[in-house]
């Protein structure tokens, strides 16, 4: 058969698979941005992306991949010359740690080794080690190590010994991981489109606390002007044109969230990542999140004769099945396995026994279980 008849499933932490239903949402449509059709829409994603993330604030829709929301946060959140703490345990802390220093803070950085998760008592020393820290910055996922922070500890260790912002990246964690931001004292909250919402790329969210507003600073020279976005987006205006179909399909994606109810989607995502890790454990490897793992993603080591470049280029060629490796020192020696958004269980249950196959072709001997058993029992024994 030839490829382009051959499923593909794909269990990357973004993009991930995009239901039907919601590219139907817009494949017949031509929406002109400036109507009152599309404003309501607008808004009405904007008060659903506010309920998912357990606000009162009515989130920003910026068109721009997850960078573009992290980069308004640090430009239109700091000054230059501010000190700042950025939490990098991975990629994407190191990410913010370079758009801080691309505009001129000072960064006093926690470093966490990869795997782990970082500790308040280390935030503690960082916040008591310089004046005025300005804001925090960390994520809620760490895609690069599927760590899940403990969001709502930090930003309480924030609040008690500063009066910084707290500032996260939840681009992997939104749609899987509970995040409050109110109730936990956030004040920007970042994500974009192609993770747990199960949407294409190409919008990205931020929510600010009111505190953030009022400190929202002006060096933004153009495009992510949040100020300019607020007065805007009250209306369901954006300055420029948003990506038109992806707010169409995002209405669709919300809706069926809410209707389901946020805790719904957690608590099936939690089953399944506990299957999940049950099953990689019973195939005989480590796991690498171990004390803080993600209920989007499952990270495991592999065994030191199987070469991780060799297993997925196996697993994308002849199972179609596509799952991340490892990043930096971490490359070749790491299997990143997602199940945030709209995973089917059946697809999770068949990538769990490609995956167990290719590694025994591999020559990574295990005791030959029936992945599919132990996934199924586990969570059943989860969701009942
Ligand atoms: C935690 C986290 N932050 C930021 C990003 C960057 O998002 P984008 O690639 O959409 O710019 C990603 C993407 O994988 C991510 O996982």
């Amino acid at each position: 058969m030839s490829d382009e008849f051959r499923k593909q499933r794909l269990f990357s932490p973004g993009p991930t698979p995009i239901p039907l239903q919601f590219q139907m949402a817009a494949l017949d449509k031509n929406p002109y941005h400036r109507t009152q059709e599309f404003y309501t829409v607008f808004l009405k994603c904007r008060k659903l992306l506010a309920k998912v993330m357990y606000s009162k604030q009515l989130p920003l829709i910026l068109s721009s991949s997850g960078t573009g929301a992290l980069e308004s946060a640090v430009v239109n959140l700091t000054d230059e010359s501010d000190q700042v703490v950025v939490i990098n345990g991975g990629k994407f802390g190191q990410r913010w740690k370079q758009l801080c220093e691309a505009y001129g803070c000072n960064v006093n950085e926690i470093r966490v080794p990869w795997g782990e998760a970082p500790s308040p008592s280390d935030l503690v020393s960082a916040l008591n080690s310089v004046d005025n820290v300005k804001a925090v910055f960390f994520q809620s996922l760490e895609t690069s190590t599927g760590v899940a922070l403990p969001v709502k500890e930090l930003a309480k260790t924030v609040k008690d010994h500063s009066d910084a912002l707290v500032i996260v990246d939840a681009v992997s964690a939104f749609g899987s991981e509970m995040i409050k931001m109110d109730d936990w004292g956030l004040d920007a909250l970042v994500s974009g489109s192609q993770k747990g919402l199960g949407l294409p790329p190409g919008l990205s969210f931020i929510n600010l606390s009111e505190k953030a507003r009022m400190r929202l600073t002006k060096r933004s020279k153009f495009y992510f002007d949040l100020t300019r976005e607020l007065k805007g987006q009250d209306d369901g205006r954006s300055a420029f044109t948003p990506a038109t179909h992806l707010v169409l399909m995002l209405e669709r994606s919300l809706s069926y969230i809410t209707e389901t109810g946020f805790d719904e989607i957690n608590r099936k995502h939690q089953a399944v990542a506990e299957a999940v890790r049950e099953s990689l454990k019973q195939m005989g490897l480590t796991l690498f999140a171990e004390k803080s793992p993600a209920c989007g993603l499952t990270s495991v080591l592999l065994p030191s004769n199987v070469d991780g470049g060799i297993l997925l280029r196996e697993l994308a060629e002849k199972r179609r099945m596509v799952f991340a490796g490892g990043q930096d020192d971490y490359k070749g020696r790491l299997l990143r396995f997602a199940h945030m958004g709209y995973f089917d269980l059946d697809d999770i249950v068949a990538g769990l026994i490609a995956l167990q196959e290719e590694l025994q072709k591999l020559g990574h001997e295990n005791a030959g279980v029936s992945v599919a058993q132990v996934f199924w029992r586990s969570y059943r024994a989860r969701s009942l």
